[in-house]
């Protein structure tokens, strides 16, 4: 790339001669979050890709995420600029070992977290995102049996703040299953008036410390409404820059994880840059393509989603 070029401007050149729409995760680095046309949590990029007009979406964020988009849009170029921004959360969900699972609780109706591969999706009744869990579960009777799949710790939480018992599939995200509750505590005592933020994505003796818990969008609303100055922020690094353009009076202390390292980058969002970004707007490469069947069985239980967060 020619270094004399100014990114920010040719994106937007990019942007408008293609019809295309740049949307971008909160765990996106600053550069691309300032540039995106769209900046959300899972349900509102998800919202979002469901109705746009662009002819291409760039998806700034993971994989299962570009993959929505392309499950929503068959017709229009999906866009990621690293093909290998996967996520360890889907990752620890296999499609063969899951069909096996299910097929061992066949009166189970399947809700899957929207962190997993179209594979898994096709196997799922309804798909949730973090902020839309409770929702999506007490939108079904009290005595239907469930699967949640694959985040055991949102599973876990859900569990405890509707009171049902669903079974949870066994998987984890790296990133928010890291951090260390000793150090959250000793910071906690060093700034008694912080708030503890936390997603629930994380294990359930950080949850049961924090002041709130939610998705990115809904820890981003909690931080900007609340008279609180401090606020310990337990997940990904990303959300800070919009915090702080926020409220840039306030102050936001990334929770420490258990390495030396000071705060918790996502290391497959992070494998985006705004390089690599230009270089996908502008050779329309790498492209999310989708086998039709495997399309449309995915789909079905993201539209159910789209119906009952509408
Ligand atoms: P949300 O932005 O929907 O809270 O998702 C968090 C996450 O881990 C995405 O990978
Ligand atoms: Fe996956 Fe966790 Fe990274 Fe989100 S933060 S993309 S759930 S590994």
């Amino acid at each position: 790339i020619d270094p004399t070029l100014d990114l920010f401007e040719e994106i937007e050149k990019l942007k408008k001669e293609k019809n295309a729409v740049l949307l971008a995760h909160y765990y996106q680095e600053a550069d691309i979050q300032d540039v995106a046309d769209y900046i959300g949590d899972s349900l509102g990029l998800a919202q979002e890709a469901a109705k746009t007009n662009a002819d291409i979406i760039v998806f700034a964020g993971v994989h299962f995420m570009a993959e929505t988009a392309k499950i929503l849009n068959p017709n229009k170029k999906v866009l990621l600029p690293d093909l290998n921004a996967g996520c360890s959360l889907s990752d620890s969900c296999p499609p063969a070992d899951f069909a096996k699972f299910k097929a061992q609780h066949p009166d189970h109706l399947v809700i899957s977290y929207i962190n997993c591969s179209a594979g898994i999706k096709a196997l799922s009744d309804i798909i949730c995102t973090s902020s839309n869990a409770k929702l999506i579960v007490d939108s079904l009777p009290g005595d239907q049996k469930i699967i949640f799949a694959p985040d055991r710790n949102l599973g876990g939480y859900i569990n405890k703040v509707t009171g049902r018992n669903m079974l949870l599939w066994d998987g984890a995200c790296m990133v928010h299953e890291i951090f260390s509750l000793e150090k959250i505590i000793r910071l906690k005592e060093q700034n008694p008036d912080a708030k503890i933020l936390a997603h629930p994505e994380c294990e359930e003796p950080l949850l049961k410390v924090a002041d709130f818990i939610g998705s990115t969008t809904q820890i981003l609303n909690y931080a900007k409404t609340n008279p609180a100055n401090a606020f310990i922020v337990a997940t990904e690094t990303g959300i800070l820059h919009q915090m702080q353009k926020d409220s840039p009076d306030k102050t936001f202390i990334p929770a420490p994880p258990t390495n030396n390292c000071a705060c918790n980058d996502c290391p497959h969002m992070k494998l985006n840059t705004l390089e690599k970004l230009y270089l996908c707007m502008k050779y329309e490469l790498p492209e999310i393509k989708m086998e039709e069947n495997l399309r449309l069985a995915a789909k079905k239980p993201i539209d159910r989603m789209l119906e009952l967060s509408a």
